[in-house]
C-alpha cells in the first residue's frame, strides 16, 4: 500500500516520490504521499499526509507505519516526522517502523528507537 501511495506522490522539486500506509489501532489503514511546495520548507512528507489523514477521520492510536521510498538507502522518517508520530501512539506505547528501500526489502524499527526523547508539555 505504501507503494501504491507513492504513485500520487506530487515531487516536481526533489523528484523522490515517497509513499506510506499507517495502520491504526482499529485495523484500518491510512495512505500517504510527499506534496511537495514551490516553498520548500511547505513541504508535507509522505508519513504526515497519512497521519494527518487519519486524525482527522477519527483515529489517533497508530500500531504501525510503513515507508516507501524508491532508492538504495531504506528511506526513514525525517525529524519532523519522528516527532508527529511521538504524539499518536498506540496501546503499546510504541509505533512499529517499517523502512523499504527499491527492490522491496525493509527494515523494522520501533519509535522508541528513533526518536527516544519527543518534545512534550
Ligand atoms: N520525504 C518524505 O516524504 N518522507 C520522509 O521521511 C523523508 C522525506 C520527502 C520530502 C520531499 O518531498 C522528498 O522526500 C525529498 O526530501
Amino acid at each position: 500500500m505504501a507503494r501504491e501511495a507513492a504513485q500520487h506522490a506530487y515531487v516536481p522539486y526533489s523528484h523522490f516520490p515517497v509513499g506510506a500506509a499507517l495502520e491504526c489501532a482499529d485495523g484500518s489503514v491510512f495512505t500517504g504521499c510527499n506534496v511537495e511546495n514551490a516553498a520548500l520548507g511547505s513541504t508535507i512528507c509522505a508519513e504526515r499526509t497519512a497521519i494527518v489523514k487519519a486524525v482527522s477521520e477519527g483515529r489517533r492510536k497508530f500500531v504501525r507505519i510503513a515507508i516507501y521510498g524508491e532508492g538504495e538507502n531504506y528511506c526513514m522518517p525525517c525529524g519532523a516526522c519522528r516527532q508527529v508520530m511521538s504524539e499518536f501512539v498506540g496501546p503499546s506505547g510504541d509505533l512499529e517502523i517499517l523502512c523499504t528501500r527499491s527492490g522491496g526489502r525493509y527494515v523494522s524499527y520501533r519509535l522508541s528507537q528513533l526518536m527516544p526523547h519527543p518534545f512534550e508539555f
